[in-house]
């Protein structure tokens, strides 16, 4: 039982909350993307329904699966986002942003009346902060914004490096055209703070505490050789 086999089982799960005409957000990772993929075999089999993607990756991903998209414009009310996440506590609290969509994730999940995490049950913690926290920052005025988050952080109780995300040899750009710090903290004793905090900052743009957001998850952990799946919230 591998980490694919275990997101197929949180996707697989997933997909059957999915009821004809619904308003979907459709997630972006490797998770989301068995979603996109398990959906697209449901709207080819005659299932209606329109999503809304957060990122251009799954716009591409969504479009060659058959699943019929709009935009935040057209459809700025949604019943349902599906997506993954990087880490997750039990107060269904999130960090997001591994991939570098969580500026677009975040204003979906916000526009969705339920959002629902699919993932491997190991992204569980106690305690948020060992995945790095991504933070989406205006490319203008990159240094200045840096001291304001490490101010930030430090004033939060959270310490560590705040690396300036790469691509292929170059400053990764979002697809919002921004920036990506990310933040090696460890932990984050009160993610609520740390969240008012950056976004006090001039210059962040997002960052990937997603609080409150979360209706639900959907965990799948391997046991004697079966993917077990545990609900959390309402799914
Ligand atoms: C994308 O920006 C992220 O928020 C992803 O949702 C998150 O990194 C989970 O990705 P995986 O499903 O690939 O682990």
């Amino acid at each position: 039982m591998s980490g694919p086999d275990l997101r197929r089982a949180a996707a697989e799960v997933a997909v059957g909350l999915v009821t004809p005409g619904m308003r979907l957000g459709i997630g972006t990772g490797s998770t989301a993307n068995v979603f996109v993929e398990l959906l697209g075999a449901r709207v080819r089999a005659g299932l209606d329904v329109v999503g809304v993607p957060t990122s251009e990756a799954t716009r591409v991903a969504a479009e060659a699966a058959g699943i019929r998209l709009a935009t935040l414009e057209a459809l700025p009310e949604l019943d349902l986002t599906i997506d993954g996440a990087d880490e997750i506590d039990d107060a269904m609290r999130l960090v997001k942003g591994g991939g570098g969509a969580l500026l677009r994730e975040k204003i979906v999940a916000f526009a969705s009346h339920r959002m629902v995490v699919i993932a491997d049950g190991a992204k569980r913690v106690a305690t948020l902060g060992a995945f790095p926290l991504p933070i989406e920052v205006n490319a203008f005025g990159l240094g200045a914004t840096r001291r304001g988050v490490a101010a930030a952080l430090a004033a939060c109780g959270c310490t560590g490096e705040l690396v300036l995300r790469q691509s292929d040899g170059a400053p990764f750009v979002s697809d919002g055209g921004h920036h990506i710090l990310d933040a090696h903290l460890g932990r984050i004793p009160d993610p609520d703070a740390l969240s008012a905090a950056l976004w006090a900052v001039p210059g962040v743009v997002e960052h990937g505490l997603f609080i409150g957001l979360a209706t639900g998850a959907i965990l799948a952990e391997a046991r004697d050789g079966q993917a077990v799946v545990t609900r959390l919230g309402i799914v």
